[in-house]
Order: C-alpha cells, then sequence, then structure tokens
C-alpha cells in the first residue's frame, strides 16, 4: 500500500524570478489557489495519508502557511459569522495534519533533498511529485498506484517532448509494453539532443522503493553538480530493478516556467 508522498520543496525556484524573491513558487496563485495544493487534492484522491515536505530555512514561509492559526483565530473572533473563513482555516488544518517537514538548507539536488527523508519512510513503496508538475483531468498518481499494483514494481510518470527540448528533461530509455506503459531500459538526465536516447521524459510523478535510499548515500554529483534522483534510480535500473514508466492520459502543465505558470491558470479555469 502507498500511503506516503514526498514533496520536495527546497527549489530556489530561479525560473520564475523575480516572484520567487519573495514567494516560495509553491505558493504561487493557479487559479486561485496555491499550485502545492493541487499536489496535495491529488494525493488526497490517490489515497496518500501523509506528506513529507523538504523545505529550507528561506522557504518556511511554507510552513507558515499551514500553521497560521493566530492569523486565522484572530480572524474568525472578529468576524464569527464570515462562513469562507472558518471553512478555509477548517481546509488548512485538514492538510497540516498529515504534513511532516525534513530541511535541506542547502540545495544540492532532488536526489540529496529524498536522502533526507529515508528515516521517515515506513513501506516499502513511496510515491514522490514534482510540485512544478500539474496534471490536470485524470489523476496521475491513482493511475499509477494501479500500475504498481499490478507490476509491484517502480513507476515513473512520461510524456513525449519535442525532441529539440530534451536536454530540459530526464530522457528514457525503453521497450514498450503497451500504448501507455513501457520498461524503462535506462534513464539519463537533461542529455543534449546528440546523446538523447528517445524523446520520453521523466515527468514529476515517482513510485519508488526504499531501497533508493542505500544508492542515494553515496551518489555522486552529476548534471550542474547536482545530486541527481534520477542518476541513483538509473543505477537501480542497471542492477536489474524493474521501473515501469507510464505515458499518463492527463493534461500536463509546466509551472516551474514563467510561461508554463502563466497558462497553467488559463488552463486550469477552463477545467
Ligand atoms: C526534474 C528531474 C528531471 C525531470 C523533471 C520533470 O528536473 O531532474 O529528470 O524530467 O524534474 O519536471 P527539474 O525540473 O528539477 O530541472
Amino acid at each position: 500500500m502507498i500511503k506516503q508522498a514526498i514533496i520536495p520543496l527546497a527549489g530556489l525556484g530561479t525560473r520564475l524570478l523575480p516572484l520567487t524573491s519573495v514567494l516560495p513558487k509553491e505558493l504561487l496563485p493557479i487559479n486561485g489557489k496555491p499550485g502545492l495544493e493541487y499536489i496535495l487534492d491529488e494525493c488526497i484522491e490517490a489515497g496518500i495519508k501523509e506528506f513529507i515536505f523538504i523545505i529550507s530555512s528561506k522557504k518556511k514561509m511554507i510552513k507558515h502557511y499551514f500553521f497560521n492559526d493566530i492569523f486565522y483565530k484572530k480572524l474568525i473572533r472578529k468576524k464569527p459569522r464570515n462562513k469562507r473563513l472558518k471553512i478555509e482555516y477548517a481546509k488548512i488544518k485538514k492538510y497540516r495534519k498529515m504534513i511532516k517537514f525534513v530541511y535541506q538548507n542547502s540545495p544540492k539536488g532532488t536526489g540529496d533533498a529524498i536522502l533526507k527523508c529515508k528515516n521517515l519512510i515506513k513501506s516499502n513503496f513511496f510515491l514522490m511529485l514534482m510540485p512544478d508538475d500539474l496534471i490536470i483531468k485524470k489523476n496521475c498518481s491513482i493511475s499509477m498506484i494501479k500500475l504498481h499494483k499490478k507490476y509491484r514494481s517502480s513507476i515513473i510518470a512520461s510524456k513525449k517532448v519535442n525532441r529539440r527540448d530534451v536536454s530540459r528533461w530526464g530522457i528514457f530509455n525503453l521497450k514498450k509494453i503497451d500504448k501507455r506503459n513501457f520498461i524503462i531500459k535506462d534513464v539519463i538526465e537533461k542529455p543534449n539532443i546528440t546523446k538523447a536516447p528517445s524523446n520520453y521524459a521523466v515527468i514529476g510523478r515517482y513510485i519508488l522503493h526504499k531501497n533508493i535510499f542505500k544508492i542515494l548515500k553515496n551518489q555522486r554529483p552529476g548534471k550542474n553538480g547536482e545530486i541527481h534522483i534520477t542518476d541513483s534510480i538509473r543505477s537501480l535500473i542497471l542492477k536489474k530493478n524493474k521501473f515501469i514508466g507510464h505515458i499518463f492520459a492527463g493534461k500536463y502543465l509546466d509551472c516551474g516556467t514563467m510561461h508554463g505558470y502563466i497558462n497553467s491558470s488559463h488552463q486550469i479555469s477552463r477545467l
């Protein structure tokens, strides 16, 4: 059973400057609510019971967002008839019961961030989501958990991208099983176009086995000097661990770039 989800939130958000000079990108509103809440709602619908947020001391505002009791209590006292206020406070309290925080204070990469959660993971498999990657119209986490039950393996979400953009993503070498699923034979973090084995990209939804922590412990920095989860996944694949790629049916919104972020509100408002 997959009941825990890790969400790395310590990233600097440089692609969304200047907004991220004061606000964590995950709290930026998308059609009226923080991007992060879409991710939480997707997980809760998929049966997740506990979230592990990896934040940094610079991004404490994320914790404050879920623990701002003084603010809500004062306001509710002042405006006791305001229903919306009570609904919003109840929603925040529901989320926060499920969240644990760990800290990554130097941005050494996603792999380093995930390693910080090692002692909190209770079952063999866990879900990991990149908060920049919204998937709407069909719950990707639900589909991946179903697939995990069928294959008893690790699962990574994927999408075909433009060949000239491969250096923005982790890229798979694959063998198709059917229209939506494939065996992952290899994965390379942000390859240049001449080295890319396909144009199927890693999108930020992963079901991983806790054996990845052992690999992460000794993972050397890779592309741009960062410790990448992709490189540890690659080691596990080369050691014959089974990884399935899932080409999800929902619509992908890349909220980690300014263009994508602006477009995401427009797309969600049309749902
Ligand atoms: C990360 C991963 C990359 C993946 C991408 C999906 O990159 O390292 O493999 O394709 O998320 O959004 P980042 O967006 O942190 O540069």
